[in-house]
């Protein structure tokens, strides 16, 4: 079984799909592993790593296409890369498929093979490869540290001879695994940490992280069967807006996480709630690349509104791209490690198999 990477556009994406101690992995699986040359030179991992762990450095990309049986990747290949690969071929990463329908069943007409990996179920055999989880869990945790950065003031509370410093107010909006995670980063930096969600199982689990939950009175739970937020009502909003506004007078860093699988992320912060807050808060949007959570966020921008500063990138995860790879190359090898029959030594699309059947692209 052959096994290849190839890099990605930089000046998006920083991450990759193969690390060295992932290399040793699929070879003792007994794949060959085919890598473009400076594959990880831009997160100092020198192509000689990858040749003393038995990894073919190739000069060519195409070469690298079209000897792979399995090519791994973050995001969707360009389409002048995308089609050199064939027939039978298999095409692992986070494809997005609510946004290349198109190119994606083009694919798939020419019988190559596509899981995207965004579409792994939320069950506990996935967790291992649960992409979404290991990027945001760190995410969350950068969000923080961003924010924290451009905050203008300290976070945990200090008594001085000087006087006192009162600890910093966030606001966590989403609880999710991006959200939980930039709880316990506030919280270990001392701030006192608010949050609130549209699923009331978060609830206990900002208050284990020593979050305080802020209710929406009165609503349902819009939980989906999946764990994910369903779109709240026009009734849930406005409690949610009555909720946050008074909320918000008194915050000084907000990390906004919301998100509804394959829909625009729900404008949550509005202009009116955003210029009641005070001057010197800083709002980090990680929902900014799905539209964001505020009315005024600009993705790899800083706004400035009457001093509240509202940030928002569309990849926060190329500023810890060598942590972030780490964890990724280890979900897809665990993913590779489910679908490859180790008998017959080749892929098992078994669709009975509810982690490959949903990530399947048909
Ligand atoms: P996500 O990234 O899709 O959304 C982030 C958060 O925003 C969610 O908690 C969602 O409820 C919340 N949200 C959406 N609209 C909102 C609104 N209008 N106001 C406030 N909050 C809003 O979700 P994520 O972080 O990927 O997690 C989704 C679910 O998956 C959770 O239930 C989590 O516990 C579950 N999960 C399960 C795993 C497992 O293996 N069992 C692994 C990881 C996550």
């Amino acid at each position: 079984m052959k096994i290849g990477s190839i890099l990605e556009n930089q000046s998006i994406e920083k991450r990759i799909a193969i690390t060295p101690e992932i290399v040793k992995k699929y070879v003792s699986l007994g794949f060959d592993v085919s890598l473009i040359e400076n594959y990880g030179t831009h997160l100092g991992i020198k192509d000689e790593e990858y040749k003393i762990v038995g990894a073919n450095i190739l000069k060519d990309e195409i070469e690298v296409l079209n000897s792979s049986e399995i090519i791994v990747q973050l995001g969707m290949l360009p389409d002048d890369k995308a089609s050199n690969i064939k027939e039978n071929q298999t095409l692992i990463g986070v494809l997005n498929p609510y946004n290349n329908k198109d190119k994606l069943e083009n694919l798939v007409k020419k019988k190559i093979n596509l899981f995207s990996l965004e579409l792994l179920p939320r069950i506990t055999r996935a967790q291992s490869m649960d992409i979404l989880s290991s990027q945001a869990n760190l995410a969350g945790y950068k969000a923080v540290v961003e924010s924290f950065a451009n905050f203008e003031k300290a976070i945990p509370m200090m008594m001085t001879a000087a006087g006192t410093i009162p600890a910093a107010k966030v606001l966590v909006v989403g609880a999710g695994v991006a959200g939980l995670q930039a709880i316990a980063t506030a919280k270990r930096m001392g701030a006192i940490v608010f949050a609130t969600d549209v699923r009331m199982a978060s609830k206990e689990q900002v208050e284990s992280l020593g979050g305080k939950f802020l209710t929406v009175e009165g609503s349902e739970n819009l939980e989906t069967e999946g764990g994910y937020a369903k779109e709240a009502s026009d009734d849930f909003k406005l409690k949610q807006e009555e909720l946050l506004s008074e909320t918000l007078k008194k915050i000084d860093i907000v990390i906004c996480t919301a998100l509804i699988p394959g829909k625009k992320a729900p404008i949550i912060l509005k202009e009116n709630m955003i210029e009641n807050m005070q001057s010197g808060s800083v709002i980090y949007d990680l929902a900014a690349i799905q539209g964001g959570n505020t009315a005024f966020t600009e993705v790899d921008k800083i706004i400035d509104r009457n001093g509240v500063k509202i940030m928002g990138e569309s990849n926060i995860l190329n500023k810890l791209p060598v942590s972030a790879s780490n964890l990724y190359a280890k979900n897809i090898f665990n993913f590779i490690d489910n679908l490859f029959d180790k008998e017959n030594k080749k892929i098992n699309i078994n669709i009975e198999d509810e982690i490959i059947e949903k990530t399947l692209i048909k």
